[in-house]
């Protein structure tokens, strides 16, 4: 007999990171679960890949439906072993509009720690399983750009270390990866970008991460130098450095912006 094959659900499947992410576990053997609101573009991905996989659309800015619709994945797929949370949005908004605001704030934070929590109930249960949050350096410092998308990273970062405090002494694992600039969607046509890594490099570090079982990872690695000096500089100071570059920066074409 051999050795049952590692399943995980992706949540937010369906482009950019998320889409890389499916294509490198399934190479290495896993079995997939796609999620995502566009059954189209899961089903198209789906086509792709070379393992079994399975396809459910969850919205997860409807918590209730969201969390029902999850436990019955994990039941379709007889159980999941990973389950990583990458769905998420950003609006630029210097204009201050409330349903941006709003609907950051449903996705990032609602919709992210429902999926987090329906995880982790059902890894309690199952006493094993790894929880992987996909959120930003961005959470590190707020944005006058972006307010809700950089507090909506900060709740994540905290959110999972909380987890982690939570589940200590237990088998489960709780790991929080933080890109820095992945060439998907979000990026658009923004000029002033540094580094910027391709999908299939942040797939094939997060899932080093997830292999090595680490607490918290930078994608690529070397930002998390650059996040140990922001996180240190005075309040006017990175005003002042934040507005220089946000003058020179593009308004992306679809408001999906900077991570
Ligand atoms: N790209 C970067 O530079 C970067 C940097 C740091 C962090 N991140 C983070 O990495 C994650 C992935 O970003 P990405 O750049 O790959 O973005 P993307 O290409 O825009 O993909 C976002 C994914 O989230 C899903 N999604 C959005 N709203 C959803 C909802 N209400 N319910 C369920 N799924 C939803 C989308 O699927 P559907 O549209 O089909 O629903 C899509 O699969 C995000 O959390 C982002 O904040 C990105």
């Amino acid at each position: 007999m051999g050795q049952e094959r590692k399943k995980v659900i992706i949540i937010g499947a369906s482009g950019g990171i998320g889409r890389a992410l499916a294509g490198k576990l399934s190479a290495e053997g896993w079995v997939v679960g796609l999620t995502g609101r566009s059954l189209e573009r899961l089903q198209g991905l789906r086509k792709e890949l070379p393992g079994e996989t399975y396809v459910c659309a969850i919205d997860i800015r409807d918590t209730r439906e969201a969390i029902h619709q999850l436990n019955n994945l994990i039941m379709i797929m007889r159980g999941v072993d990973l389950v990583i949370i990458n769905a998420g949005v950003l609006f630029h908004n210097l204009e201050c509009r409330w349903d941006r605001e709003e609907e950051t704030v449903k996705v990032n934070v609602l919709g992210f720690a429902a999926m987090a929590n329906t995880a982790v109930n059902y890894f309690l249960q199952k006493q094993s399983g790894c929880v992987v949050g996909i959120s930003s350096v961005a959470g590190h410092r707020g944005s006058g750009r972006s307010p809700a998308y950089n507090a909506s990273k900060a709740f994540m970062i905290n959110y999972m270390e909380g987890l982690r405090q939570r589940l200590a002494g237990t088998p489960i694992r709780v790991i929080d990866i933080r890109p820095g600039f992945i060439n998907t969607d979000m990026l658009c046509d923004r000029k002033s970008l540094f580094g910027v890594a391709s999908t299939d490099k942040a797939a094939r570090d997060i899932y080093r991460a997830i292999q090595k079982q680490k607490r918290i990872a930078y994608v690529p690695a070397w930002w998390g130098i650059v996040m140990w000096f922001f996180k240190r500089l005075p309040e006017n100071l990175y005003h002042w450095g934040y507005r220089k570059y946000a003058a020179r920066d593009n308004r992306p074409r679809n408001d999906k912006g900077m991570a």
